[in-house]
């Protein structure tokens, strides 16, 4: 669990943006934590010290979580496999699609890179309705790999989205909630 002292020093720095982008919204700016070096290293760390040891490769999801989860990888010496929506990664690739309150999206892994019986963590920056990081699990379980960790920077509690995550009987992490 990440140290209070690491929670109200992101409480500080992560931006509430009201109303954006649509009303009714608060949107969580984490631009900021990058502005700081020192504190990302913080948050680097303290990943780290969740996944060390349990894993073998790290999942991230466009395009948030690109921004910690490369250095997640790169300080556990695992490969980071890239999770894009639909379009942007060249074939073969893997595909698996989700419903949105309105249509629906696609994300996609290129074939080949996770690995059969790899230990897998999905790591985004964000859980809130757990609609995009279920796809990224099934799309990580089709490929015969195990989801055995799943962590945000922030985990909203009120949309519920960790009962989504539950059927993958993987560990949760969540630096904030
Ligand atoms: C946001 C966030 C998560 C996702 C969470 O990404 O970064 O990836 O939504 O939402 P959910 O739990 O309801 O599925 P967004 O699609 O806005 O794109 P971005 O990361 O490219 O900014
Ligand atoms: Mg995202």
């Amino acid at each position: 669990m990440a140290s209070q002292e690491l929670v109200k020093r992101l409480n500080q720095t992560i931006e509430n943006i009201p109303d954006f982008p649509i009303d009714g919204i608060q949107f969580k700016d984490i631009s900021t934590i990058f502005l700081d070096h020192q504190l990302y290293k913080d948050v680097i760390a303290d990943f780290v010290q969740f996944s060390k040891g349990k894993i073998d490769a790290v999942c991230g999801i466009e395009s948030r979580g690109y921004l910690f989860g490369v250095a997640i990888a790169s300080a556990l010496e695992v490969p980071f496999i890239l999770i894009r929506k639909a379009g942007k990664l060249p074939p073969p690739v893997i595909s698996e699609s989700y419903d949105l309150e309105y249509g629906s999206a696609v994300i996609e892994t290129r074939e080949g890179q996770i690995e059969k019986g790899q230990r897998i963590l999905i790591h985004d920056d964000l859980l809130a309705t757990g609609g995009t990081t279920e796809a990224a699990a099934k799309l990580v379980e089709k490929q015969g790999a195990e989801v055995s960790q799943f962590s945000f920077l922030i985990g909203l509690k009120d949309l519920k989205g960790d009962e989504k995550l539950k059927k993958f009987n993987a560990e949760i992490y969540r630096t904030l909630e």
